[in-house]
């Protein structure tokens, strides 16, 4: 594996490359761009020049712990300051969310979890799963073309919907971030379940996100952070293993200091100058090559 050549170009998207290897389809190498982005609109997104670099660090150090507790994932190692080599994955279009505490839209589902400034937020335990269609453009299309969604509003935030029931065979599509028993909230659409998780189980991605956050969580409480919430995505790999894939950087959470200042994206969602952006990465880098592993 050390002659390793970069291939073609798989896919792009807004922060990463996909390139494949060289007479070897089981891999892809990751390559960060210098991009953040926010809210799914491109006019939001910026650069800094070490984002990609940070990033890097930052999922590398995360998958190097999640790997060394045997939670399934797609990473192999570090290949560079800005690549990663991963086990190719034919990805499944979900979002998964695991909250330790109620924030974003959550608290616009169900407002009844929010509580007065300056108090601390909800806490759940055991911490509460989530998951959502990954959508694009207002719909989904399967790899064989066959439209398992369509005609969902980007602009009235019907993109990327809540799954309402994900352990029924047939899911409810339901605005993220619309109180339930608002009628505003039904998006009158399902999905057939199997199609979009291919053999996948809802408990076997929950258990592995549950067991995510509790090992990143005890690594930031012993540094005085807080882990408020995380998102990750799963795959397929060639031998046809569902794992943990993609990336979970410092755009995958909220991450708090001790007191509950952001120390992530919240921050550039929340419109925060660069400089400060940076720092806030670079910092959160550091912190993760403590990890030691
Ligand atoms: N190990 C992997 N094997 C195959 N594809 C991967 C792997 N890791 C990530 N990808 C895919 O690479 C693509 C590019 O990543 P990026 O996150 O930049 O895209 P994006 O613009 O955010 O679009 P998306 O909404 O699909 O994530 C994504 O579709 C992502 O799912
Ligand atoms: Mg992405």
């Amino acid at each position: 594996m050390d002659t390793l050549e970069r291939g073609t170009l798989i896919n792009e998207g807004k922060t990463k490359k996909i390139f494949a290897v060289e007479g070897d389809p089981a891999h892809v190498i990751v390559e960060y761009k210098n991009t953040i982005t926010a809210f799914d609109d491109p006019s939001f997104t910026k650069e800094f020049a070490t984002k990609a670099k940070y990033s890097n660090i930052t999922t590398s150090r995360v998958f190097e712990m999640l790997n060394a507790k045997g939670i399934p994932t797609s990473y192999v190692r570090q290949l560079s300051d800005t690549e990663f080599l991963s086990l190719a994955c034919t990805m499944i279009p979900l979002e998964v969310v695991v909250r330790r505490y109620a924030f974003g839209s959550y608290l616009k589902r169900r407002p009844e979890f929010a509580v007065a400034e300056g108090e601390p937020p909800h806490r759940f335990d055991p911490p509460v799963v989530e998951f959502f269609l990954k959508t694009t453009k207002g719909g989904l299309i399967d790899e064989d073309g066959t439209v398992l969604a369509e005609g969902l509003d980007p602009q009235k935030g019907e993109e990327d919907p809540f799954i309402e029931n994900p352990r029924e065979g047939t899911w409810r599509l339901m605005h993220s971030k619309t109180p339930g028993e608002e009628p505003a909230a039904f998006l009158n659409r399902t999905v057939d379940a199997e199609r979009v998780l291919k053999g996948a189980t809802i408990n076997e991605m929950e258990s592995a996100i549950v067991r995510t956050l509790e090992t990143l969580e005890a690594f930031f409480e012993m540094h005085d952070f807080k882990l408020v919430d995380l998102k990750i995505e799963f795959g397929r790999t060639i031998d046809n293993r569902v794992v943990i894939s993609d990336v979970i950087d410092n755009d995958s959470w909220r991450l708090r200091d001790q007191n509950w200042n952001d120390v992530s994206k919240q921050s550039f969602r929340d419109g925060e100058e660069m400089s400060q952006i940076e720092d806030k990465y670079a910092r959160v880098a550091a912190l993760m090559e403590t990890s030691n592993i």
